[in-house]
């Protein structure tokens, strides 16, 4: 997936490998997805940090915990050699993801706008429970730590939180 012929920055966006040009190095990560690779379900709502519609998750190198990231805010140039997940990578064209299931099965979507944002920060969220084993009785301030600046307009935090719940309960170890 090769943008150019003259690659300036080399990351990889779902196990792909993808370069940019010098040109693109200022962009931002959420343009870059949206008008260079036309992966658009990366959500741009406020576009200033603040609502978290546009999170994504990035791994400096393999092995390294899962981290969330703004791509309204992450320039290209800042993501050499990391790895990024958008949500085109959950699931597969068979299956959904665990977390997909979950917020079909709960109900969680209105627009839906704001979903792409709440999955990514539960992606990281399953990532740090699956390397940090954390008791049920834990898990609703981790949920908050992760999640808790998501906004959905729609309001629909309850049924987001049940259907992430649900799943990240798979993981934790006994109160
Ligand atoms: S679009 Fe609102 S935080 Fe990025
Ligand atoms: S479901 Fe509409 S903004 Fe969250």
């Amino acid at each position: 997936m090769s943008t150019t012929t003259d690659p300036k920055v080399q990351f990889q966006i779902n196990h792909r490998a993808v370069q940019a040009s010098a040109d693109d190095s200022d962009m931002r990560l959420v343009d870059f997805l949206h008008e260079r690779l036309n992966l658009t379900g990366t959500k741009l709502c406020c576009g200033i940090g603040i609502c978290r519609a546009c999170t994504v998750a990035v791994q400096g190198k393999p092995g390294t915990p899962l981290e969330k990231m703004q791509a309204c805010l992450t320039p290209i140039a800042a993501l050499q050699d990391m790895h990024v997940f958008t949500v085109e990578g959950l699931g597969s064209e068979q299956a959904l993801a665990p977390l997909q299931q979950a917020f079909l099965e709960n109900f969680a979507f209105q627009c839906g706008y704001c979903a792409p944002g709440f999955l990514m920060g539960a992606t990281v969220l399953i990532d740090r429970l699956k390397a940090t084993p954390t008791s049920s009785a834990e898990l609703d301030g981790l949920m908050d730590s992760l999640l808790g600046d998501n906004l959905c307009r729609c309001t629909g935090y309850v049924r987001y939180k049940e259907a992430i719940r649900k799943v990240a309960l798979t993981y934790t170890k006994p109160a």
